[in-house]
């Protein structure tokens, strides 16, 4: 498999964080895959498996400790910051789970700043429709500050599509919705695959990730299984055992040095 032919090439990457009191976290242990253009992407684990470090260090957020990271062929960590940021406003998308919206600007302004920043077009008519399918309940000119959670999410889901960015990098993001939001975001993510994107999604909701082409589920810090087109049950069965096993302290390594 070439390295380069891959929108996203992870080769052992591995992962630690410094507590202090000379005490080391290893969170991801020599993580190893590969997406490429028209697939989308669930990762599931217990809460603190790793899930949202693994995102951060494949996006280009997080350097990690060692290992390969390849973005369209370009290891992210090794360019320029001009260089990044430009990778990152042509070819990359975030939803976080903290959303990241500007609390001082209007939702308008929120949706369309990639666009201006990379000085693409903007059609309002195209992020109305968008935001009418998601059932977006607020004004364009509303400040995102005076909205709920839910609606902010929305505002972040739908800057990350209007992007057209080749990849999308999701962090739970239908973790602030209800179930009819929460399916129409997915068919969103889901169009979006189907015309070349590539989506890789944290959630922990089994009924969507068994929708996806494919489940790669962490446990102590390494892809434990893949699953190519999961079923809910097997998912289902998986997380279940791995819930019931103990916290959070037992899935990763302290080490004292
Ligand atoms: N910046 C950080 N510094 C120290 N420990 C962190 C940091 N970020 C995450 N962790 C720890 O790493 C582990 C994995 O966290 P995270 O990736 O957020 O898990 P998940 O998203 O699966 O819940 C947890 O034990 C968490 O406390
Ligand atoms: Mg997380």
């Amino acid at each position: 498999m070439s390295s380069d032919s891959k929108l996203l090439y992870i080769e052992e990457l591995s992962h630690q964080f410094f507590l202090g009191n000379k005490k080391i976290l290893k969170v991801l242990k020599n993580i190893s895959f590969t997406a490429s253009k028209g697939e989308f992407i669930s990762i599931l684990g217990i809460s603190g498996s790793g899930k949202s470090t693994l995102l951060k260090c494949i996006s280009s957020l997080l350097k990690p400790t060692s290992g390969k990271v390849l973005l369209n062929g370009v290891d992210p960590y090794r360019i320029g910051n001009l260089k990044l940021s430009n990778l990152r406003r042509k070819e990359i998308s975030f939803i976080f789970q903290s959303y990241n919206l500007v609390p001082s600007l209007p939702v308008l302004e929120n949706i369309v700043l990639p666009l201006r920043l990379s000085q693409k077009k903007i059609d309002i008519q195209v992020i109305e429709n968008l935001l009418n399918r998601m059932k977006f309940n607020a004004g364009l000119g509303d400040f995102v500050s005076t909205l709920s959670g839910g609606e902010q999410q929305k505002v972040a889901i739908a800057r990350a599509i209007v992007t057209d960015s080749d990849i999308i990098f999701a962090d739970e993001p239908t973790g602030a919705l209800d179930s009819v939001s929460r399916e129409v975001i997915f068919e969103l993510l889901r169009e979006l695959v189907e015309k070349g994107k590539c989506v890789i999604m944290v959630t922990h909701d089994i009924e969507l990730a068994s929708k996806t082409d494919r489940a790669l589920i962490l446990k102590d810090g390494r892809i434990y299984r893949e699953l190519l087109n999961p079923s809910g049950e097997e998912l289902y069965k998986i997380l279940k055992v791995e819930s019931s096993q103990g916290g959070i302290d037992d899935k990763v390594d302290m080490l004292s040095i």
